[in-house]
């Protein structure tokens, strides 16, 4: 197994080119599948979720080309099965996508529930409701969610919550039906709009991704395409927020400005510099944080996804912050850990105190998923010695080449392989 050790206390200062986004990625994956013809994808990260993803298409029969390590050209006319064991999803919550891709494809879908970080309980009851709304039959069969229509028919659906993965869902389902289908009240997440974009430069009609009504007109065929992944905001906010908890000066390349207004914002309210250019960002810290508040929203609001490292950073803040996180029931696991690194944070409900101290201390931690990970990192980047973080997998499923980009901005970061005793000791 590996693990990640950093010894804390330097300033980053450098330049970090960001990859493509990962949750866009991820949707525009399975969307291949309703294509007749070959689509290359470029610009997607280098990330076990999109390995994960494309290994499903591969067992399933799609023929996948690598073209290098950010370009595959994926043709899916050869797959004729619409069943995904557990053992295919089981680590995935994007593998609920094939549910209505493959519905959109086959008329037919047997999935086994999807996986992926725990936050507490992550119904699909709006991916059902939108299927129900096109025909489709859903049922739950032996664990497994079953959906069936002899014709999709395009429906108006408004959802009870603006979910990503629903929104997701019910526009592949869409994009073949008969008829107009209207989302109400649909996610306005980049990543849905790079996959309206994706699936309209493949022959969809597809109006008004990004805000909160999707026009989705269904076409009778989809054509292969060649297309580039948005950058991710996710992992360039994750880096902004390590350069300004490092005191340090770093250029952001690759990113598109207007996705990261939210955690800009948030930053500058904290003491933060930022300067924005067309495709880059500059964060410079020259003095402590200042304590703000922050509430996590669905987009164009502070991401849920920016939580745990916008609360490292609140950490060693001057002031007490009030961190509210309005999207999951319970995504405030990792404050234990930043806890053992000295931070002085009270968690009640979906709330969390924070008391900035003036320094973290380092720590053995873990990370408790992917975006708690990149918040030990960065608590890591910041306490003074040596910080070793367990359960990397997490982190690797959703950045790329994290070391290594962070290494080269000043960090002293590695990998390091180990053996875990106490599961030898399990597995005898
Ligand atoms: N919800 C329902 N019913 C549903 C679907 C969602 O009640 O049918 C609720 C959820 O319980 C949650 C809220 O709606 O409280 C938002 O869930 P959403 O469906 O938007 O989340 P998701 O599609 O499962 C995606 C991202 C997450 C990100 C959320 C919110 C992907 C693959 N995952 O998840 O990303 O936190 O949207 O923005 O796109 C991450 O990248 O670390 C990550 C967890």
């Amino acid at each position: 197994m590996e693990k990640i050790v950093i010894n804390g206390g330097k300033k980053l200062v450098g330049e970090i080119e960001i990859s493509g986004a990962k949750n866009a990625a991820v949707a525009i994956i399975p969307a291949v599948l309703l294509s007749d013809g070959v689509c290359r994808l470029e610009n997607l990260p280098n990330i076990s979720d999109v390995s994960s993803m494309i290994r499903i298409l591969s067992d399933i029969g799609a023929d996948i080309k690598s073209i290098n390590a950010h370009t595959v050209e994926i043709d899916c006319r050869g797959v004729n099965s619409w069943i995904l064991p557990f053992s295919m999803t089981s680590g995935m919550r994007a593998s609920s996508y094939f549910i209505g891709a493959m519905l959109a494809r086959f008329g037919k879908a047997k999935i086994a529930p999807p996986g992926g970080c725990d936050f507490g309980v992550r119904p699909i009851d709006q991916h059902i409701k939108g299927f129900q709304a096109l025909g489709a039959e859903v049922t739950i069969d032996n664990g497994m969610v079953d959906a069936r229509a002899e014709t999709l028919v395009g429906s108006a659906i408004y959802l009870d919550k603006a979910s990503v993965g629903a929104t997701v869902n019910i526009m592949l389902a869409a994009v073949k039906a008969k008829g107009l289908t209207i989302i109400d009240n649909a996610a306005k997440e980049p990543h849905i709009v790079d996959l309206a974009n994706f699936l309209n430069s493949m022959g969809a009609d597809i109006m008004g991704a990004g805000t909160s009504v999707v026009k989705i007109r269904g076409v009778d065929k989809l054509l292969g395409t060649s297309y580039s992944i948005i950058p991710d905001q996710i992992e360039a906010g994750t880096y902004m927020v390590a350069a300004a908890a490092t005191g340090g000066n770093v250029l952001i390349k690759n990113v598109i400005p207007k996705h990261l207004e939210s955690i800009s914002a948030k930053l500058m309210e904290a003491g933060v510099t930022i300067e924005e250019y067309d495709e880059e960002i500059r964060v410079c810290c020259t003095n402590r944080p200042k304590k703000c508040n922050v509430t996590t929203q669905v987009h164009p609001g502070f991401p849920t996804d920016m939580q745990p490292q916008m609360t490292t950073l609140l950490a060693i803040a001057d002031g007490v912050s009030v961190m509210t996180e309005s999207v999951w029931d319970n995504r405030f696991k990792y404050v234990d850990q930043l806890t053992l690194m000295g931070a002085d944070i009270k968690v009640d409900g979906k709330v969390a105190m924070i008391n900035g101290v003036d320094k973290l201390k380092s720590a053995h931690v873990i990370a408790t998923d992917l975006r708690a990970g990149a918040a030990m990192v960065i608590a890591g980047l910041v306490a003074q010695g040596t910080t070793e973080i367990k359960n990397i997998k997490y982190i690797d499923r959703g950045y790329e080449d994290i070391v290594e980009k962070l290494k080269n901005v000043g960090a002293d970061i590695k990998r390091v392989t180990y053996t875990d005793v106490d599961a030898q000791k399990k597995a005898l």
